[in-house]
């Protein structure tokens, strides 16, 4: 890959210009993260030896989520999978909560030490590499206790918490989405926000209808929204609440380190992990949300979790932005 590096690099020491390369490689990893509605609402500027992330306010889905939470969570996601590409290639990372009151779409700033490979690490790369979401249905056998104890400690890593739900919840988690549903679908603000990042968008966001191709009604993202939770459906699903101690900004975005953590865990453990977001964008329903958590933190997000019974192990994978669209280099 060709590197394009300012001069004022250039004429610096090897060790800053091998910094510059590795950081610039963790945001192309970055690039592979999940997002709300494949938005990627990041931005990285890239300064010599640091590595700042942003979210990127034209990329937000207003109507969806209007104070930007689920995309600050995307962002977390983003931020895990560079700080992953980093200890993979040998690099120590320091994450600096930025204290830019005039800027607060700056989120953080990573710098890096020379370190030891991580070979943990060298395995996660793997699993970013083939992580997809799988809105498919779970038709193979319910995930093992142990394999969600080793995704629930690998959040837990980044500072959220997972919370299994009981199947009495499950119920109260189905009549939520439907509520969320029956309150987002007559939005027209909301339908056409939900059709212009549905079917792919041109510059490689948005989600793709091969990504959504379902055989189950109810399921096409496109036309309909988010998956149903329903109690038939899924009968052997995991349904587990990402949520954690707090509603700040810092609060989303380790929630997105958390996601990706575990999703990582559970991409390496042949688990499919659905994140299901309408029940934490609309009010009302993030409400019920906190008490199914009984009131002692913040809900971030649902997730399906499941195995697929099905010779065809893999969902077709989602576009990504162009590396120019989310990395600016000075
Ligand atoms: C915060 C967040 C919320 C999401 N909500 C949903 C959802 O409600 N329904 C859904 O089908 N996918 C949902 N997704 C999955 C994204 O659509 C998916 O990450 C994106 O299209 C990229 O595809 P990939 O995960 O296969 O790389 C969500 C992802 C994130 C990070």
């Amino acid at each position: 890959m060709a590197t394009y590096l300012p001069s004022r690099i250039n004429g610096a020491v090897p060790e800053l210009r091998a910094m510059n390369e590795a950081l610039l490689q963790a945001a192309q990893t970055a690039g592979y993260a999940p997002s709300i509605r494949n938005t990627r609402p990041w931005r990285w500027r890239l300064t010599g030896s640091t590595l700042d992330l942003h979210l990127d306010r034209s990329r937000v889905v207003t109507i969806s989520d209007p104070d930007a939470r689920l995309a600050t969570l995307s962002c977390g996601a983003a931020l895990h999978h560079a700080r992953v590409a980093l200890a993979a290639s040998g690099w120590k990372v320091k994450v600096l909560q930025t204290s830019d009151h005039s800027d607060p779409d700056h989120l953080v700033q990573l710098r890096i030490a020379r370190g030891t490979t991580d070979s943990f690490a060298v395995q996660r790369m793997q699993a970013i590499l083939v992580r997809r979401t799988d809105r498919r249905p779970v038709t193979g056998a319910p995930v093992a206790p142990a394999d969600l104890a080793a995704i629930t400690k690998s959040v837990e890593a980044q500072g959220a918490w997972l919370y299994l739900l009981h199947p009495d919840q499950r119920h109260e988690l189905s009549a939520a989405a439907e509520y969320a549903r029956r309150t987002q679908l007559p939005d027209s603000p909301w339908r056409d926000e939900l059709a212009y990042w549905a079917g792919g968008r041109p510059e490689r966001t948005g989600v793709a209808d091969s990504a959504i191709a379902s055989p189950m009604p109810g399921r096409n993202f496109g036309n309909y929204g988010s998956p149903k939770v329903s109690a038939e459906d899924d009968q052997t699903a995991t349904f587990v609440m990402l949520y954690g101690p707090g509603d700040t900004s810092a609060d989303w975005l380790r929630a997105g380190e958390g996601l990706s953590a575990g999703w990582l865990t559970a991409t390496e453990l042949g688990i499919t992990v659905l994140p299901l977001s309408a029940t934490i964008e609309v009010p009302a329903t993030r409400e019920v949300m906190k008490r199914l958590v009984a009131g002692v933190g913040h809900p971030y997000l649902v997730l399906r979790l499941g195995t697929i019974d099905s010779a065809d192990s893999t969902p077709p994978s989602t576009p990504r932005l162009p590396t120019d669209q989310i990395i600016d280099r000075t």
